[in-house]
């Protein structure tokens, strides 16, 4: 669900009451159980490559082959310093292992190195790594840009002052990128189990589905045998975010195999007025939708009309390439009259433009147009914004929908707001007991300022999904700005406990005991939110006023 930013509550008095056990210990998530992997019928792709040979030769030169893998198999040296934060960062092999080190002079604190696990990105337009601290797994600060071939801070930390070296690695982000991923331990978004992975890249079994049984005789899913929603689901689970995506009850994207309806896990919606400038990096599935092409052939259209899923055009063949698929559906003839000169179909109605939401980026424009309007030729959104589902689709829940429209309210569209609460009110009596519903309604009733009408919402959803940290977040706000302090302190314990690297969570700990004069336990608070976040400058302001005589609170 969607990630408030939650607000430091510096409003609390100073004659608090005394609070629980407050230290916080290094290894209390590690007292979580831990589960076993699951039984697993994914075989990876060396199983495959006995029979299939050839596929598997072609396969493993394309990037998808390549999304992911052990850090070591892309070992990249890099010295760089970035100018907003000053940290001089460096990525280098050290006995057999690839290394993180950032430094930023005289910063006792952003002086320090973690070794990279895992890479993710085959590097063609872009590669980041993995770190894991305490178990809990991480992504690197640094990006390697390969458009314009330079390395920078991570796509949404441009300009940043702070060092993010708490930039978690959650299974939303993995799903894509790496096979057959085990879940976090339960109660966290980012702890797992090490390895975290089956396998690395897009495999086989992620296109056709777990192969233990075929291996030894038993059918497989042939994408080309499907009907066509279940065919095209398949590269949509990656390929696909939408404008919003709802989860349906209880089902995670994780839970699709190929062959499903992808419909049953995920609810994709995008904008009506899509007739934009805004192409995501991921953002082919909508765009092709959009094409008079797609639109005039219906079915018999998909993404292996032009894509072969088992190989790659080389550089040099790729315009001869795309102009022989275009002209199985246009005709040679066509092509004689119409640019004769001119091979490269593609590059004048597909050309690439700037990604609007990844930094340094460029994505290939799949609405096929007749002519290009150029990056800066947007067409202005008509009227209000309506979400719609897609693929359209007139069985949508009034539940999916209601998120939805909560969900681009929280993305700041302010218009969204009155359609989100009216849902959410009609949906929360037919869905009593979802946890998100009632989540997000209770948010609605915090900003209303119904506080306990929220803690009465949000105490229900967490009993119905415990594992759940935001809205635990949101309650402790809800509490804290209550005066209930006491209750605060204990839902902020319980996700600090689960997610160390949530500063403010950890920030509010250490104020509220320190409030109390239990200053040893706000000391190891701060250190803790250090260990993960040691460039957060109010940690740091903090710390120095508790080792003050006498001590202070805050930063
Ligand atoms: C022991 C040999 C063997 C192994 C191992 C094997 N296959 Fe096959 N596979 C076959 C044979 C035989 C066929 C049927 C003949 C054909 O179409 O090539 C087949 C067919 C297929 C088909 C087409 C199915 C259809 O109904 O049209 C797919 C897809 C496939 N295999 C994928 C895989 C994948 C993925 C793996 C690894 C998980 C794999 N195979 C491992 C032997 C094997
Ligand atoms: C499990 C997720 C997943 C599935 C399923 C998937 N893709 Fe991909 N695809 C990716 C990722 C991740 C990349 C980027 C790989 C990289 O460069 O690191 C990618 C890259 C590509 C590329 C770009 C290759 C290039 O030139 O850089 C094409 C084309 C593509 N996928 C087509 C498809 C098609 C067609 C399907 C369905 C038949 C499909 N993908 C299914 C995840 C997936
Ligand atoms: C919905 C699926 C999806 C999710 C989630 C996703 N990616 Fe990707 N990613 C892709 C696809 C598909 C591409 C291929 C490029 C494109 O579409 O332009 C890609 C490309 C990339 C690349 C560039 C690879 C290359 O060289 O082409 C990097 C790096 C990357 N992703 C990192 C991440 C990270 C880090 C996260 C988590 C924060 C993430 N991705 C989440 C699907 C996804
Ligand atoms: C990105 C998705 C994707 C991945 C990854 C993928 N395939 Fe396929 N595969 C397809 C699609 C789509 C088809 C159907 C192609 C068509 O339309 O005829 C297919 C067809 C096949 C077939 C049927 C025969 C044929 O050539 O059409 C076999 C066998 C097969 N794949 C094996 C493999 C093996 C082995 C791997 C791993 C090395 C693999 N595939 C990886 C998507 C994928
Ligand atoms: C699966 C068949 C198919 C493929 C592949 C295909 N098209 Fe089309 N395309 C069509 C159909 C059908 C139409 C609509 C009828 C027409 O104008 O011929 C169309 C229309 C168009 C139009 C007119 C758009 C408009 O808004 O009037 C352009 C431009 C176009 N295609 C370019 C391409 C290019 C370039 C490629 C290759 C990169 C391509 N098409 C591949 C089927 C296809
Ligand atoms: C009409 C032909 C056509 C169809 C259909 C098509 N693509 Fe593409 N796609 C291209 C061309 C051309 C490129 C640019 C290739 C290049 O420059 O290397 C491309 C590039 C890509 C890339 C690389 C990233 C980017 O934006 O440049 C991905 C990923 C991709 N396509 C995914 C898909 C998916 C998923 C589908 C199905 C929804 C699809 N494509 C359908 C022609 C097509
Ligand atoms: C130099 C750029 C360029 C190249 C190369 C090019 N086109 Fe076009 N194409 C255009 C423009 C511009 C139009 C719009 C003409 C108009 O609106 O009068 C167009 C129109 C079209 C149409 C709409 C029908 C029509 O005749 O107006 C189709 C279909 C099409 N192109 C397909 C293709 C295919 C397939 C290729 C490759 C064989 C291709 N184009 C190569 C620029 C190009």
């Amino acid at each position: 669900m969607t990630k408030r930013i939650i607000l430091v509550l510096l409003l609390m008095s100073a004659a608090v009451v005394r609070l629980n056990s407050g230290r916080p210990q290094s290894n209390d998530a590690a007292r979580l159980p831990a589960v076993a992997a699951p039984e697993t019928s994914y075989v990876g792709n060396d199983a495959c490559a006995r029979c299939h040979e050839a596929i598997s030769e072609s396969y493993s030169h394309t990037s998808m082959a390549h999304a992911s893998g052990p850090a070591t198999d892309e070992p990249r040296t890099v010295d760089f310093v970035d100018p907003g934060s000053r940290v001089h960062y460096r990525i280098f092999s050290d006995a057999g292992q690839l290394w993180l080190s950032f430094e930023r002079p005289g910063d006792s604190f952003v002086n320090g190195k973690r070794k990279l696990l895992y890479f993710v990105g085959s590097g063609r337009r872009g590669l980041t790594y993995l770190f894991a601290v305490d178990g809990f797994l991480f992504e690197s600060p640094i990006n390697w840009y390969g458009d314009k071939k330079l390395w920078d801070m991570a796509p949404a930390y441009q300009g940043t002052r702070e060092i993010p070296l708490n930039l978690p690695a959650f299974t939303s982000c993995l799903y894509c990128h790496v096979s057959d991923l085990r879940p976090p331990l339960p109660g966290t978004e980012n702890r797992y189990a090490m390895p975290f992975q089956g396998h690395g890249g897009v495999t086989c079994e992620r296109c056709h589905g777990p192969g233990a049984s075929h291996v030894k005789g038993g059918p497989i899913v042939n994408p080309a045998h499907l009907a066509a929603d279940r065919r095209d689901a398949i590269c949509m689970q990656c390929h696909l975010e939408g404008k919003i995506a709802v989860e349906r009850p209880g089902l995670h994207l994780s839970n699709y195999k190929p062959g499903d309806d992808l419909s049953t896990y995920v609810r994709y919606f995008v904008l009506s007025d899509l007739a934009t400038r805004d192409l995501g990096a991921v953002s082919q599935v909508e765009a092709l939708a959009q094409s008079t092409c797609k639109q005039k052939s219906g079915d018999s259209m998909s993404c292996t009309s032009c894509h072969d899923p088992h190989s790659e055009p080389s550089p040099e063949n790729k315009v001869a390439y795309y102009r022989k698929k275009c002209l199985s559906c246009h005709g040679a003839s066509f092509a004689e009259k119409h640019h004769p000169n001119q091979a490269d179909c593609a590059g004048c109605h597909m050309p690439a433009s700037r990604s609007t939401d990844v930094a340094h980026t460029q994505v290939t424009d799949h609405r096929i147009l007749r002519r290009h309007l150029g990056v800066d030729g947007a067409l202005q959104s008509a009227g209000d914004p309506e979400l719609v589902p897609f693929p359209r689709s007139e069985q949508v829940d009034l539940r999916d929908r209601a998120l939805a429209w909560q969900m681009l309210a929280q993305k700041g569209d302010a218009e969204a707001r009155g359609k989100a609460e009216r849902l959410l009110r009609q949906a929360v009596m037919n869905n009593p007991d979802d946890p998100a519903v009632l989540a997000e309604l209770g948010y609605v009733e915090q900003q209303h300022g119904r506080a306990d009408s929220a803690r009465a919402l949000y105490q229900r959803a967490i009993t119905r999904d415990p594992d759940t940290l935001d809205v635990a977040i949101d309650l402790a706000v809800l509490e804290a700005s209550s005066g209930h302090l006491g209750a605060a302190v204990k839902l902020w314990q319980s996700v600090f406990a689960r997610a160390p690297y949530r500063s403010n969570v950890g920030l509010n700990l250490a104020e509220a005991f320190c409030k109390s004069g239990q200053y040893d336990s706000a000391r190891s608070y701060l250190l803790r939110v250090l260990e993960f976040d040691p460039d957060s400058a109010h940690a740091k302001l903090s710390l120095q006023r508790l080792n003050q005589v006498p001590p202070a609170c805050g930063p």
